[in-house]
């Protein structure tokens, strides 16, 4: 205890620059965290907190002193950020919206990836850790591993690389892998082996780690791959932070605790937005379920169409129309077209607001984002609850590319898989018009009874060409 408290007296007087740099690094992360709650100031608060962690790293390179040196290997360091960047930044322009959890999980994988080498690499340079010390490093590596094997497989999982997989007694084999977890640390912690032997459980527990990180990933299904992603997200924060106590960092302890809180409540809300608890998500159901659903089994009669014309007309003599946009907006990248129709009826003098479902598309705030970047103003978005209360006042609801997120068996159907979860009741509206190509089900993999229900018309197409279609007949109407 006594030479931790000389160890940081000394850190504090010969860094107070450095811990400057620090708190301006801290306190940029938590004002960007708050300015990203609201799709407004989001742009603003990510830069905020781009430039507050630029600060913190030149001042770790620059200022960072130890018995009066600095921190050496410039030529090392420089080139992995002139990498780091290059590849980053590459990988960030390239992107399509529609896979950016995907990149997510990937870079998450990598801060997962570097806690673990950060423990692996702290266990090597000290052959005498305190007891406490050894708990920091052996945590933070079974959690950034756990991490960094998870976010891989979750990543080739969305890129269709790898399938989902049931593995038969994966549960039971989890369990066991967990246990065998908790046991070698506790003999490596608890210096109840000889060194040698320690050195060797050390790895023993990293592999069981990565074997623990693949298993519990590989039977998720792939709707579920956000809430998994999320967690495995606020994992590599919880496992930074535990670097951030072997460094004696405190922008890193920061910035760690500030991601694995996050990632938990973003976890959490989004398991609420699908009535489901995390448990259930963790041990599978609709997410793996891609087929089936006890609407599916219906037979559910006929579904009529609605040509272009009508719906021009329909939208036309509208007072107000509702947009509801979900994962095939995104695919068929039809926003733009999507505002351009929204101003047309706004120029014939029809009111026009969207309903944004909490999950609508595959990440949060997805739509929230795809029509902010067709620059829809933000007060026409409608929160699902608020959307709700304004479907009585609505004569025609325009449903582009959203399937689960207003199927009624979610409201009506106990043995549905996804009964429960809060859906846009467009059902109350006076006419409901689904734009979507086929007759396929959406991600949760089950019929939706709304395509066959009176007030329901189907125009089928891909969302774009669609809705220029539709903007060309509303030109004539
Ligand atoms: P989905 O239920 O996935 O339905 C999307 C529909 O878009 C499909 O039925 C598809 O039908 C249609 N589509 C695809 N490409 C199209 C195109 N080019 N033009 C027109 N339509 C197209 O989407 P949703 O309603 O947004 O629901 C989201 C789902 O993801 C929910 O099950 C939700 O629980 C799950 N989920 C979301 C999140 C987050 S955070 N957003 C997290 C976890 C799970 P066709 O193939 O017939 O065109």
């Amino acid at each position: 205890m006594e030479q931790i408290i000389l160890q940081y007296t000394e850190f504090l007087t010969t860094n107070s620059f450095l811990l400057f740099a620090y708190l301006i690094g801290s306190v940029t992360f938590i004002l960007g965290l708050k300015m990203l709650s609201h799709p407004e100031t989001a742009r603003k608060g990510n830069l905020i907190a781009a430039g507050g962690m630029i600060i913190s790293i030149f001042g770790t390179i620059f200022l960072y002193k130890h018995h009066g040196n600095g921190l050496g290997n410039y030529a090392w360091i420089f080139a992995a950020l002139v990498i780091g960047t290059i590849v980053g930044t590459m990988a960030a322009k390239k992107v399509q919206m529609t896979a950016m959890p995907e990149m997510v999980s990937l870079f998450n994988g990598m801060g997962g990836a570097c806690a673990m080498l950060i423990s692996m690499i702290e266990y090597h340079n000290d052959a005498t850790p305190s007891t406490g010390k050894l708990l920091i490093i052996v945590l933070g590596m079974i959690i950034g591993t756990v991490s960094f094997a998870g976010s891989i497989i979750a990543w080739g999982k969305l890129n269709g690389s790898i399938k989902d997989k049931t593995i038969p007694g994966g549960q039971m084999i989890n369990f066991l892998l967990f246990g065998g977890i908790i046991g070698l640390a506790i003999m490596v912690v608890g210096g109840f082996v000889g060194a040698d032997m320690a050195h060797m459980l050390f790895y023993g527990i990293t592999a069981l780690a990565a074997m623990y990180g693949i298993l519990f990933v590989m039977p998720i299904g792939g709707a579920d791959m956000p809430v998994v992603i999320s967690l495995l997200n606020s994992f590599t924060g919880v496992a930074a932070a535990f670097g951030g106590f072997l460094y004696d960092n405190p922008v890193m302890l920061t910035g760690g605790i500030l991601v694995g809180s996050a990632g938990t409540i973003l976890t959490i809300l989004m398991c609420k937005a699908m009535n489901r608890s995390l448990k259930n998500v963790l041990i599978g159901s609709f997410g793996a379920a891609k087929t089936g659903g006890a609407a599916g089994a219906k037979d559910q009669g006929n579904y009529k169409e609605i040509s272009l014309n009508d719906t021009a007309v329909l939208l036309a003599y509208a007072q107000k129309v509702m947009i509801v946009p979900g994962y095939g907006l995104a695919v068929a990248q039809a926003q733009h077209t999507c505002h351009e129709l929204e101003k047309i009826l706004n120029e014939k003098g029809v009111e026009v607001v969207y309903g944004i479902h909490p999950v609508a598309g595959r990440m949060p705030g997805h739509m929230n984002v795809l029509l902010a970047e067709a620059d829809v103003p933000y007060e026409k978005l409608l929160e699902m609850e608020d959307a709700n209360d304004q479907m009585g006042t609505t004569n025609v609801v325009m449903i582009l590319g959203a399937n689960d997120v207003v199927n009624p068996a979610a409201k009506e159907d106990p043995n549905s898989p996804i009964y429960g979860m809060p859906i846009l009741e467009v059902e109350k509206a006076d006419h409901v018009i689904v734009n979507k190509r086929s007759m396929k089900p959406g991600y949760a993999g089950i019929e939706n009874e709304l395509f066959f229900r009176p007030k329901t018309s189907m125009l089928f197409g891909d969302a774009k060409k669609v809705l220029q279609a539709l903007i060309a007949e509303l030109k004539t109407v």
